[in-house]
């Protein structure tokens, strides 16, 4: 799957009603969408999504914004698409983020960054899987 990524439009996202602009930036970008959703994550959902930043300080509020509202995944296809993706969503910090990148286009601020994007190939299948089931995956494609 190492052209596969798993993109996210978070909470804030959907609620600034930028779901259209954000899938034409990605669908421009070469990207194409093999499965997407609407979900409401809970917290379970949303804090083994995020296991990894457990320990992290900005955790619980994390959880917090993430169950705040609706959100998007989005498994994406295209070569190179782990990295691609991420120069196309820019910085995690929407003030470090290059000009013309997604988060620094819509993002508020480091924890309402719009979109998330896997960092690695290993974690974009873990990461696919985690929303999508591999028969909607099979069914989808192609
Ligand atoms: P994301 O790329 O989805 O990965 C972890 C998320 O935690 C990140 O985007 C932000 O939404 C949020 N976050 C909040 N504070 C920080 C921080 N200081 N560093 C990294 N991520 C943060």
């Amino acid at each position: 799957m190492s052209n596969r990524t798993l993109a996210i439009l978070k909470p804030d996202c959907v609620q600034k009603n930028l779901i259209g602009e954000v899938i034409t930036k990605i669908t421009g970008a070469g990207f194409k969408i093999i499965s997407m959703k609407m979900v409401h994550l809970n917290e379970k959902s949303a804090g083994g999504f995020y296991e990894v930043h457990k320990e992290r300080p900005f955790f619980n509020d994390l959880i917090k914004y993430m169950t705040s509202g609706p959100c998007v995944p989005i498994a994406l296809e295209k070569e190179n698409a782990v990295e691609d993706f991420r120069k196309l969503i820019g910085a995690t910090d929407p003030a470090k983020a290059e000009e013309g990148t997604i988060r620094k286009l819509y993002a508020d601020s480091i924890e309402a960054n719009i979109v998330h994007g896997s960092d690695s190939d290993e974690n974009a299948k873990m990461e696919i899987l985690h929303f999508f089931s591999r028969k909607e995956l099979l069914e989808n494609h192609g």
